[in-house]
């Protein structure tokens, strides 16, 4: 029975480390529309983060009309030529016009994507920092954001490795977000403030490998 039980726990982990082994952000995906249910069951899994004080701010909008989705594409084309055109006249106008190139082919992606959703956090948010704020205790509250990123990033994470489970891709974009401007009114989203987008697909594309630091770089102990 124990070594039963060892024996599945051993396998869990093993296939927990081959799934965060595994995923890869994905920018070029099949013509197939993922079901659903299995979009759903990746919302549940982002649903399971841990958050502050159980507040669960993390939204996530699926981005289905093509008549939304144009708006938005125009409004990133819009924002590059608007960049572009500020950079004019500036020291190292070559590079940093190459980087907005990069960027912007690092976003066009997201239009041919099966599944385009839109990940926010709640405006009501109201953390220990703000409760503190509001009772003139702290002058700023300094802590929201952090506390929401953290919990974007969490929820997402269960959200990516449920897809990654399902066989499909993920890319987690936030780049797009700087071309468009007012996103949430062009969603028509009121109470939400959006903090990045993710695509989601079959995977039609293997992504060169990529260097990760190891464990040993990125951990130290402070004795
Ligand atoms: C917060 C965040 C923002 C990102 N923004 C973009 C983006 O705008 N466009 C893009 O193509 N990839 C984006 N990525 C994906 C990263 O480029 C990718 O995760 C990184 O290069 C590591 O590659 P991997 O995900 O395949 O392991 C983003 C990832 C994160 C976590």
């Amino acid at each position: 029975m124990w070594i039963e039980h060892n024996r599945e726990i051993t396998e869990a982990m093993i296939s927990f480390d081959q799934l965060i082994a595994g995923r890869r952000s994905i920018r070029k995906y099949k013509a197939i529309v993922p079901p659903e249910e299995q979009i759903m069951q990746m919302v549940a899994c982002a649903a399971m983060a841990p958050s502050p004080s159980n507040s669960q701010p993390v939204r996530f909008i699926k981005i289905q009309s093509k008549i939304i989705k144009a708006a938005l594409q125009e409004s990133l084309e819009a924002g590059y030529h608007k960049i572009l055109g500020s950079i004019e006249g500036e020291k190292n106008t070559k590079r940093l016009r190459n980087r907005i190139h990069v960027y912007k082919r690092y976003s066009d992606f997201i239009f041919a994507a099966p599944v385009l959703i839109a990940v926010g956090v709640v405006d009501d948010y109201s953390g220990f920092s703000k409760i503190l704020n509001q009772a003139g205790v702290l002058e700023k509250d300094f802590r929201a954001f952090i506390d929401l990123d953290i919990s974007v990033g969490l929820a997402l994470k269960g959200f990516i490795l449920k897809a990654e489970s399902l066989g499909m891709g993920t890319c987690i974009v936030s780049a797009p977000l700087v071309f468009i401007e007012h996103i949430e009114s062009i969603l028509g989203l009121t109470g939400i403030s959006v903090r990045c987008l993710v695509t989601l697909g079959y995977p039609d594309e293997i992504p060169s490998h990529i260097e990760r630091k190891n464990a040993k770089e990125i951990y130290q102990v402070i004795s």
